[in-house]
């Protein structure tokens, strides 16, 4: 995974560049805002950080005239939808999710036809091709209690993560069909290392994301958004926690309660997959190269923007 990250050896470079970085931000009167997976010198220059929700609501209610998205693709695209008139820059336009390239929008609506009583609830983890044959948007932070605001009599499909969907189905005691997408990194953690940290450490809260698998999150004391697992670990009054969810989120852990213990937990055969590919394809250097180019930017068209607007504006009001 180290090739994916900054690597600026000499510090003076290093300053250099984030000097370089403020003027131009200053300049194209520019906002930089980063998901906690970001690596920890990104997270280092971001104006804000936040879970997807979080980063939504900021994205819809800054001034500044261009978005720095520091996050993957479908983040940057709902910043679009939200604010079409802004321009909104990704340091790499090759940051996918898995979840989002596991649901295409045409099977999408093969799978939607089966089912046309149904409300369709699509986790903002998907494309705005997705968004927009969606009724209703959600995020990790907010599933449950928006699923538990719809209708009783009205069935439900959930897209696209299938792991999320049934701890929502549990959460909420609603039934869910639900499209069969996964998170690759999210599955990655093996249930052996978990169980042996938790021997060593007995301790210690086990806290996760809910895109884990149920046998994960079976053995978790708290699971939540990457917002609300920061959260946990700042007002809890234990000392170690082993957290399973992109490691990228200890960073801010670590410093809001640097005495805390934060353990990560390795991949199945011990590989290091925790660490999702596609936001660790975003660097310092490329936060720079697209401030200076204004490029790569996110473009949708104006049917697509018009369409998944309304799903994602929806969310925003029924959350609170
Ligand atoms: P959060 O909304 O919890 O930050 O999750 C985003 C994500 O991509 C998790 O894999
Ligand atoms: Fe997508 Fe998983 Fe990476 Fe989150 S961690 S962006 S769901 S691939």
């Amino acid at each position: 995974m180290t090739a994916y990250k900054t690597v600026l050896p000499v510090p003076n470079k290093r300053e250099e560049v984030l000097e370089e970085i403020a003027l131009l931000c200053q300049e194209r009167n520019a906002v930089i805002l980063a998901h906690y997976y970001q690596e920890p010198q990104i997270q280092d220059i971001a104006d804000f950080i936040g879970d997807s929700l979080e980063l939504s609501r900021k994205a819809a209610s800054t001034n500044a005239d261009v978005i720095v998205f520091c996050g993957v693709h479908f983040m940057g695209e709902t910043a679009k939808i939200l604010c079409p008139d802004k321009t909104v820059l990704i340091p790499d336009i090759d940051a996918g999710c898995s979840l989002s390239d596991d649901c295409p929008e045409d099977e999408f609506k093969k799978f939607k036809q089966k089912y046309p009583e149904h409300y369709i609830v699509s986790y903002i983890n998907c494309s705005a091709a997705v968004k927009a044959e969606s009724d209703l948007i959600c995020t990790s932070s907010n599933a449950v209690d928006l699923v538990n605001q719809l209708p009783k009599d009205r069935p439900i499909l959930f897209a696209p993560d299938q792991n999320l969907g049934r701890w929502v189905q549990r959460n909420s005691g609603r039934e869910l069909t639900l499209w069969p997408g996964r998170c690759s990194v999210h599955e990655a953690f093996s249930e052996e290392a978990l169980i042996k940290l938790k021997l060593k450490y007995p301790d210690a809260d086990v806290i996760a994301h809910p895109e884990c698998q149920p046998n994960i999150l079976d053995l978790a004391d708290f699971i939540g958004s990457t917002s609300k697992l920061l959260k946990y670990t700042q007002s809890s009054k234990k000392n170690t926690f082993i957290v399973i969810t992109e490691p990228g989120i200890i960073h801010q852990m670590r410093r809001a309660n640097p005495s805390k213990v934060y353990l990560d937990v390795p991949g199945i055969d011990g590989c290091g997959c925790n660490e999702c590919p596609y936001m660790r394809l975003n660097t310092l250097e490329k936060v720079l190269d697209c401030l200076k180019h204004m490029k790569p930017q996110i473009s949708l068209s104006e049917r697509i923007i018009k369409k998944a607007y309304i799903p994602i504006k929806r969310m925003l009001e029924m959350s609170n």
